[in-house]
């Protein structure tokens, strides 16, 4: 199903063609009418011709039969279109007819690999992995939606030097009691206490640098002790996840170490293609264009002069196996802007070896950070990290108050937990991801304002009409006689808009400010046009099927946030 935008294009961009071909129309929503195309003025520049006659040859020659209700030219140039009540009630009757709600399909169905969250074994969460799980987690709820095969990869940091301190350190404290402690999720002083060691004995040193060997060895005992600090992390990933409502899953976890394997034929294959160049011992490859700060080319290390790999080599290699395993067509990495640069040269070396190619194409999807009250990086008084499980036990603890504060409300725990959930990752999915934020908590879980209780509330409003209708009251035939009728469907038509401008820069706040806005306008609407103490029959059962294609929009845009809508709050 076409959307109302794609219908009003399909009439403006041929009449373009005609007069200069390639024309862009230039099509905006606009605040004086429905839309504006702001295409005339460029193209009469280019023909050295008036702007104005331009404009009145092109409305002479559009026939958008009844999609449009009236052209008006502006200014020097622009047109100002306003679509008709039968083009927006079709549409809308479409719309909800559909459990997509017009969302349109991409037609090249691509395979598109997300690589985020990706944690640290052994190591707690931080608000950055909460940034990227979040993130990751709506894009591929964006990408199903539109009939892509998403493939999830939790890259996890499971392996490296780390591991020799981290085996050594469960050894010292017995299996069981190691387990016990990290089963309680207590990844932080695990780790915390195994570092210390090693600064502060040699003896432990020296055995740690020893597992080491025996882990990249293969040593069956070793990887026994190292499987169970990645299985007891894992576990405990996975309860963040359930908590968050994020949807991974331990079979989407392939860490580092899963490309192990893969190493050696990175590097066989980069020297084969001639790429490979030795620097002090190492094997690097120097993709064109990368200088450091003294202007001389920046190598990417591929393996280290001690013959290890580090995490550029298990890049690569993912690189490969995203697209030749899994013929990926995009692979997006959810990972924060301070590791754009490893990226970017990543992905110019797997260009270089012809790994992407034409068929893929691999996009940093890059986030800001979260910043504390002091607006400095996020962290506990104590400057420690912030624990993500404390985080969300602390949000719903608050919902709880907030709700119980505005009067009693049914199965509050479990409204209390969607609350919180939606609070946390509203208000890092509304800023726009580039951005730094700042941590509040009372800004995300005020109902008013742009926030996820807003939203979920304005739902939840929505659907108390619906247990308040009479017997014999349902939706009905689309009307549109208030302005504030016509306005909230032209809002609900242009959901699918929202849905694709939010994937064409893979930037969720623009769903959210899409939802915000229609949030606004129901509450114009339910303002000024009562519902159930509407005039007559007709305008209810108009009403009643505004209210519905409302509560359906909002909910699934929560949803594609990842975001739960309560039935009540
Ligand atoms: N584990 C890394 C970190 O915590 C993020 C990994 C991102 N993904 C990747 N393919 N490099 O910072």
């Amino acid at each position: 199903m076409p959307s109302l935008t794609e219908r009003v294009l399909s009439v403006l961009t041929p009449v373009f063609d005609d007069i200069a071909p390639g024309a862009d129309p230039v099509l905006r929503s606009s605040d004086h009418a429905d839309y504006q195309v702001n295409g005339v003025m460029g193209l009469a520049k280019g023909l050295g011709r008036n702007p104005r006659d331009v404009a009145i040859e092109i409305v002479a020659k559009l026939d958008f039969g009844d999609l449009v209700e009236s052209i008006e030219i502006a200014g020097p140039g622009f047109l100002n279109l306003t679509l008709s009540t039968t083009a927006l009630t079709s549409q809308l009757d479409d719309m909800g007819s559909t459990s997509s709600l017009g969302i349109a399909r991409d037609p090249l169905e691509p395979v598109v690999v997300v690589d985020y969250s990706a944690p640290n074994v052994a190591k707690e969460m931080h608000v950055g992995h909460l940034r990227s799980s979040v993130i990751g987690d709506s894009l591929c709820r964006l990408l199903e939606a539109t009939g892509a095969t998403v493939i999830r990869r939790n890259h996890v940091g499971d392996w490296g030097t780390p591991f020799g301190m981290l085996i050594e350190h469960l050894l010292d404290l017995g299996e069981s009691a190691a387990v016990a402690n990290l089963s309680m999720g207590d990844l932080n002083t695990f780790y915390t206490q195994a570092r210390a060691k090693f600064d502060a004995d040699d003896d432990f040193k020296d055995r740690s640098r020893a597992r080491v060997v025996l882990l990249q060895g293969g040593d069956e005992e070793t990887l026994r002790l190292w499987r169970i600090l990645v299985a007891e992390s894992v576990r405990y990933f996975d309860a963040v996840y359930q908590d968050l409502g994020v949807l991974l899953t331990e079979a989407d976890v392939h860490g580092e170490s899963f490309y192990n394997p893969l190493l050696d034929g990175v590097v066989a294959d980069l020297d084969a293609k001639g790429l490979l160049v030795d620097s002090n011992g190492a094997a690097c490859v120097f993709p064109p264009g990368f200088t450091n700060r003294e202007g001389e080319p920046l190598p990417l290390i591929v393996r280290k002069s001690d013959e290890g790999y580090g995490y550029a080599a298990t890049d690569l290699a993912a690189i490969r196996d995203r697209v030749e395993t899994l013929g990926a067509d995009k692979i997006l990495y959810v990972v924060g802007a301070p590791q754009a640069q490893h990226f970017e040269m990543v992905f110019a070396v797997a260009q270089m070896a012809g790994w992407l190619g034409e068929q893929c194409e691999a996009i940093h999807v890059a986030f800001g950070s979260v910043l504390g009250p002091d607006r400095k990086m996020f962290k506990t008084r104590e400057g420690g990290t912030v624990k993500l499980k404390a985080l969300l036990e602390e949000g719903t603890e608050r919902a709880r108050s907030a709700l119980a504060a505005r009067g009693a409300i049914e199965d509050i725990d479990r409204v209390a937990h969607q609350v919180a959930m939606g609070a946390i990752k509203f208000s890092d999915l509304s800023t726009d991801r580039q951005r730094d934020y700042i941590f509040g908590w009372d800004r995300m879980l005020a109902f008013e304002g742009a926030t996820g209780p807003y939203l979920q509330y304005a739902h939840a409003r929505i659907r108390s009409i619906f247990r308040r209708v009479d017997a014999g009251d349902a939706p009905g035939e689309l009307l549109l006689e208030h302005e504030a009728e016509r306005a909230l469907a032209r809002h609900l038509v242009s959901f699918p808009d929202a849905v694709a401008s939010t994937l064409e820069t893979y930037s969720p706040s623009k769903l959210c400010t899409y939802l915000f806005e229609l949030a606004q306008s129901f509450t114009s609407f339910y303002e000024s046009c009562p519902v159930l103490k509407a005039p007559d029959a007709a305008t209810k059962a108009s009403r009643l099927a505004l209210c519905e294609i409302a509560a359906s929009v909002l909910a699934k845009g929560l949803n594609l946030l990842g975001i739960e809508a309560p039935e009540r709050m």
